[in-house]
């Protein structure tokens, strides 16, 4: 699949594959369905031509801000638009906002979801961080004193796309479990630690190595089940890795460039790993 007109996602996410997608979007031959369990920016997904979508993550403001963006993108934005302001691009303003948006946790409504776009892009680094009793606690973030338009293009443009979707808040095993045949699943799981004692953690819940083997498991079980269905695995190459994928039908590798501490702009060159499974027998 080629990239002919990129697409650009409407959240920064950590791990995000907009540096690697020409690379990636060469794996994906034409399917019924494309299902991705870590859905995050939607960077891939956006980028792709499948007749249905079926996208997955275990992030509920995340997945609530993506229903509201297909469902109503026009109240979404001028939901947005107040707080996408030079007034609002400060310490005061945000903290109050962030406030707001911890007030009433789990919850589902345009505001929320204009909030968690807003805090996504001024606060610090794009973070999205949460505290053990749930509540986003990243700082506010932005430095310059300028304010890009609102992205209303990306906003209406992800909202078309996503009409062909369906969006679940939910571990993986389970997006695993829905996948029909003629499918192309492309897994993009918190990276493996490249040291054994880092970790990666997006939401509340860290991704663990048994969370990695348990993918691995459920990635060859979903193969052997169903007819006609490719899934790949994004991942750093380590020895843990490199072992865990032994069985994989194919291993391709590329260096790319990443912040590796994410509170900071430090960036390095890293190993990743593509893994690709299939049916035994298929090509
Ligand atoms: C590396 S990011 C995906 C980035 C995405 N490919 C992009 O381009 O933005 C990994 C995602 O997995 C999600 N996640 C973490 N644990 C999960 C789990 N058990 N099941 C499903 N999603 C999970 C995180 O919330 C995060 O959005």
């Amino acid at each position: 699949m080629t990239l002919l007109n990129r697409n650009y996602p409407i959240l920064k996410w950590a791990g995000g594959k907009s540096r690697s997608l020409e690379y990636l979007l060469d794996y994906f031959d034409p399917a019924d369905v494309f299902v991705e369990p870590f859905l995050g920016s939607g960077a891939v997904f956006i980028n792709t031509l499948y007749p249905r979508y079926i996208l997955a993550d275990t992030n509920v403001d995340l997945i609530n801000t993506y229903c509201i963006v297909k469902e109503q993108p026009e109240k979404f934005i001028e939901e947005l638009r107040p707080l996408w302001t030079l007034e609002m691009k400060n310490k005061e303003a945000y903290l109050e906002i962030r406030d707001e948006f911890n007030r009433e946790p789990f919850t589902k409504s345009v505001r929320r979801s204009a909030i968690f776009m807003y805090m996504n892009h001024f606060g610090f680094h794009g973070l999205c961080r949460y505290n053990s009793s749930g509540f986003f606690n990243v700082p506010f973030g932005s430095k310059s004193d300028k304010v890009h338009p609102l992205p209303e293009d990306k906003i209406m443009r992800f909202s078309e796309l996503s009409q062909k979707a369906d969006f679940y808040c939910q571990d993986f095993e389970k997006t695993l479990e829905m996948v029909p045949d003629n499918a192309v699943v492309y897994c993009d799981p918190p990276y493996a630690p490249l040291k054994p004692e880092t970790f990666s953690s997006y939401t509340k819940e860290d991704f663990d190595l048994s969370d990695h083997a348990r993918l691995h498991q459920a990635v060859v079980d979903l193969v052997n089940r169903r007819e006609n269905v490719s899934a790949f695995i994004s991942n750093h190459s380590t020895d843990f890795v490199e072992g865990l994928y032994k069985d994989a039908t194919a291993i391709d590798y590329l260096m790319v460039y990443r912040n590796i501490a994410r509170q900071s702009d430090e960036r390095k060159e890293v190993k990743e790993l593509v893994a690709t499974f299939k049916k035994a027998g298929k090509s």
